[in-house]
């Protein structure tokens, strides 16, 4: 086997990022070596805390984790999502506290400094809002240059909304960083509402890892809360892992087909804020287009994530 890919996974935990962590953490074709947190889905403080949480529960806590952005670039975007991820993040449920602290560094800097001394190049998957991939193109751009592969989750291209009608989430809470990200020439994979909405886990996929030990049991309690939400929001019968599949395209490149498309994102200050303006009457050879996500296989896509996390409890057997 090749050798595993070096992984930066940019959070904001939350329900679904808190899966995608585990199944990287599940995945020998990656080697997860930081984990930088953004405001988001709940305040920095409680995403971090919930990262470092969620790494322990893995077997993992050896993984820095590196505080980043607060807020957002511009425009203070104080609403979170406590109503979909619970107040504390992590669905109602507590996690025994990690026995190790956050690093000191703040998280553009520790990306910076991972990216100029791998040898390899690094996959960053950006799970959150995209505050701190924009100051590290700001601040560190010859770093940034050295990114290999960047899979966001983020956009929509013909889906519409999920937080308004115009807007996905990570987008909205903070749509310059997003537009700065997206337009930076990195080569960048979007994955967005297109391919995440058609895929849902199930109660009996959940039931399947739940099954396989104590962290299995542990990633389908976060996930009760989520199903809850996704049965009012979504209409659908299970649970949509947004930054799961993202990770999957992250791990296993080629998993969702893409298009390259130019994009840009509305950051103006009316209804459209945060919309994502997919060109899709062409593909686009420009430098700065973006791989976006317009197929998925939903099956394939929630087998991959449902087995991965069932060998977890094994792993983390394995390593304790
Ligand atoms: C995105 O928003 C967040 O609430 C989820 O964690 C995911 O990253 C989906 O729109
Ligand atoms: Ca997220």
């Amino acid at each position: 086997m090749t050798s595993p890919v070096p992984l930066v996974i940019d959070t904001d935990p939350g329900i679904d990022d808190a899966l995608a962590i585990l199944l990287a953490l599940a995945s020998p074709e990656v080697d997860l070596r930081l984990v930088t947190t953004v405001h988001g889905n709940v305040e920095l403080a409680q995403t971090t805390d919930n990262a470092l949480r969620v790494l322990h529960l893995g077997g993992r806590s050896d993984v820095p984790v590196a505080p980043g952005a607060a807020e957002s670039l511009i425009h203070p975007q104080p609403e979170r999502a406590g109503h979909v991820h619970g107040t504390a993040g992590l669905g109602g449920v507590t996690l025994p506290p990690s026995p190790v602290a956050a690093d000191p560094r703040p998280a553009v800097v520790a990306l910076a400094e991972l990216l100029s001394t791998s040898p390899v190049p690094v996959t960053v998957a950006a799970i959150g809002p995209l505050t701190n991939l924009a100051l590290l193109l700001r601040t560190y751009p010859a770093a940034a240059a050295r990114i290999g592969r960047l899979v966001v989750m983020g956009g929509s291209a013909a889906r519409g909304g999920n937080v308004t009608a115009a807007a996905e989430f990570n987008v909205w809470a903070d749509p310059e960083a997003a537009h700065a990200v997206l337009t930076s020439a990195l080569p960048t994979v979007m994955v967005g509402l297109d391919v995440t909405l058609p895929t849902v886990l199930g109660e009996e996929d959940i039931a399947r890892f739940a099954a396989a030990g104590p962290v299995g049991a542990q990633a389908a309690a976060i996930l009760q809360q989520y199903l809850a939400h996704a049965r009012t929001a979504y209409g659908t019968g299970g649970v949509v892992v947004h930054d799961a599949l993202a990770l999957t395209e992250a791990i296993v490149p080629g998993t969702l087909t893409t298009v390259r498309r130019n994009v840009v994102v509305d950051t103006t200050l009316g209804a459209g804020r945060g919309q994502t303006l997919v060109d899709r009457r062409t593909v686009s050879s420009a430098a700065t287009a973006v791989e976006v996500a317009e197929g998925v296989h939903p099956d394939a896509a929630v087998e991959f994530l449902v087995s991965r996390l069932s060998g977890l409890d094994a792993l983390v057997g394995r390593s304790s």
